[in-house]
């Protein structure tokens, strides 16, 4: 077992982590642990690209009206105001990085930005790297920070819990790392750093059917609820309206930049249906779409619904949206000529860690950031590509926060070794699969676009048997990658019901036939252990 020392531990090298510590390593040494290699991460795969005033016919009070608009009443203003009004910064920050979104030529010939629109956007304002913005990212910000010397990177390493100093019996509470699991060696490693920084991604992993890479398993909401930190408004789950719809191309996600260049959402006999929903039709909030799109599945009985983009040249198609035209073809789907079968699938976790506009927790010294985090940007409903945004946002002003906090603080000497004399190697991993397959199957019928108090309590019922289950198992056996992730997953399944159960009221994304009207007050749900 290994100890490591840093001034800052950032948990993720996703969009959030990795701008987190290119902004801190001027000044401060910095580790950056990831599960498996740089592309285990969501930011990876995001398509569509990243929200920010650029254009002079638009305006910020514009960009803030309509994530206010999208959030369904409960966005924080404040948070809300901030991270629009820092979003040209941000993205100049990415181009300063390497990051090269897509350009056009305007009227006089003169090379700018292309800007392009996804649902709840009133103006184009959406910068892009074709249909594969979040690997542009990933890879500038990854090529940025491995050049760093200040920053070192940390591969299949999982962490496990958070270290703060009230566990270790000190009488004030303050976040000093964490124990890590080496993924390769199998042993549990300690990490102290001064300042610890959750950002770890999202839990949409706990739906059978998701956009989200393996990874989204909601360790840092989980870490942060077992030392105590708040956790905000769990029951918005983000549904994406259009993943593939495909035996062998599960988990992709068809962008929503296709309706924003003019593609139509069909039902199976061609019809197009989203105006009877909503006037703003196809370029509605996803909360609205995906909740279309499922009800008409279910009127239907259909497996899948259809989105058509064959109004545009294959010029276009291959120019914009490169990746998903070979992603079809290869399946036997020419999008330029036929339309592509789609159904909405969990795709974004709204709630999370409750921070300040710092970035901060509720515990001293523990930051969360990007999607583990819930700063108020996204209130029940978050609209398209204000996420990249806010990872990008956060980070700078956490980079801040930190520097300022770093000289005041001081580690205890000895943190103890990780314990696995009471612990022995399991010998039934079965408890595990089958565990992690029932947990995701439940969610996804009980917890899923369209709730009632009583699916939500038959969910209730199982994810506390589940818990009870983990906890014993946990408590016995050597701990492996699948058993942290199971782990974590149930605890989040387990704070999303529970939000979703003290909840009386349809918003956004949460929506029960038991409680169909809005209520008059706007309040977030806040869960405390
Ligand atoms: P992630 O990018 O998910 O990174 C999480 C990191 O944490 C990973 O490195 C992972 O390995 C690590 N990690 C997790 N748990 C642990 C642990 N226990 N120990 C060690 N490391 C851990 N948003 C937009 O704004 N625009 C888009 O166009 C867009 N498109 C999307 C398309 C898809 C298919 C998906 C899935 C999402 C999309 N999103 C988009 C959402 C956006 O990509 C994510 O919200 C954002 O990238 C999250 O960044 P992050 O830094 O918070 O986390
Ligand atoms: C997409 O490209 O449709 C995803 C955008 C987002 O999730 O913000």
């Amino acid at each position: 077992m290994s100890q490591y020392l840093h001034d800052v531990l950032i948990i993720g090298s996703g969009a959030s982590g990795l701008s987190l510590a290119l902004k801190l390593a001027p000044i401060a040494r910095v580790a950056v642990l990831s599960k498996g290699d740089f592309t285990a991460a969501n930011t990876f795969y995001a398509q569509g690209g990243v929200a920010a005033v650029m254009d002079k016919s638009d305006s910020i009070e514009a960009h803030i009206q309509d994530t206010l608009n999208a959030g369904g009443g409960l966005c924080d203003e404040n948070a809300v105001r901030f991270t629009v009004e820092n979003g040209p910064i941000a993205i100049q920050w990415l181009i300063e990085q390497g990051v090269n979104f897509t350009k056009t030529k305007d009227a006089q010939g003169e090379e700018e930005l292309h800007l392009t629109q996804e649902g709840g956007h009133t103006h184009r304002r959406i910068l892009h790297a074709a249909d594969a913005t979040g690997l542009e990212i990933s890879n500038s910000l990854t090529q940025q920070a491995r050049a760093h010397p200040n920053i070192e990177f940390f591969e299949n390493r999982i962490a496990v819990d958070l270290i703060t100093t009230a566990k270790l019996g000190l009488s004030y509470n303050h976040c000093i790392g964490a124990y890590v699991l080496d993924k390769k060696s199998g042993s549990v490693d300690v990490f102290k750093a001064k300042c610890v920084a959750l950002a770890t991604g999202g839990a949409s992993k706990a739906y059978l059917y998701t956009s989200n890479p393996d990874v989204a398993t909601g360790d840092g909401i989980a870490m942060a609820w077992r030392v105590g930190c708040t956790i905000a408004n769990m029951e918005f789950n983000q549904f994406h309206p259009t993943c593939l719809y495909h035996p062998n191309g599960q988990s992709f996600l068809i962008s929503e930049a296709l309706r924003g260049e003019g593609a139509i959402l069909r039902l199976p006999n061609g019809e197009p249906f989203m105006q009877r929903f909503d006037a703003r039709a196809e370029l509605a909030p996803r909360d609205i779409v995906a909740r279309a799109i499922d009800h008409e599945m279910k009127r239907l009985g259909a497996a899948c619904l259809y989105l058509d983009i064959s109004h545009q040249s294959v010029e276009f198609i291959t120019e914009h949206f490169p990746t998903i035209y070979d992603k079809c073809l290869s399946l036997g789907i020419d999008i330029s000529h036929e339309p592509i079968p789609i159904v909405p699938a969990a795709h974004y976790t709204c709630g999370g860690v409750l921070t300040n506009l710092q970035g901060a927790s509720s515990v001293a010294g523990l930051y969360a950031l990007g999607e583990t985090a819930c700063t108020g940007l996204h209130g029940a409903n978050r609209m398209a590509s204000n996420s990249l945004l806010e990872c990008l946002v956060f980070a700078f002003s956490a980079a801040e926060h930190i520097q300022q906090q770093l000289q005041q603080i001081y580690l205890p000497e000895h943190i103890p070794a990780w314990d696995e004399s009471q612990v022995t190697n399991s010998d039934e991993d079965i408890v595990i699969s089958h565990n992690w397959h029932e947990l995701r199957q439940f969610m996804w019928d009980y917890v899923g676009i369209v709730r009632t108090d009583k699916r939500l309590q038959r969910a209730k019922h199982r994810v506390d048997l589940l818990i009870k289950e983990i906890t014993e198992y946990y408590s016995n056996y050597k701990i492996s990658s699948d058993l942290i992730e199971l782990r974590n997953l149930t605890t989040v399944a387990d704070l999303i019901i529970c939000s979703a159960l003290q909840r009386r009221e349809s918003r956004g994304l949460h929506y029960t036939l038991d409680y169909p009207k809005l209520l008059t007050q706007a309040h977030n749900t806040l869960l405390q252990a």
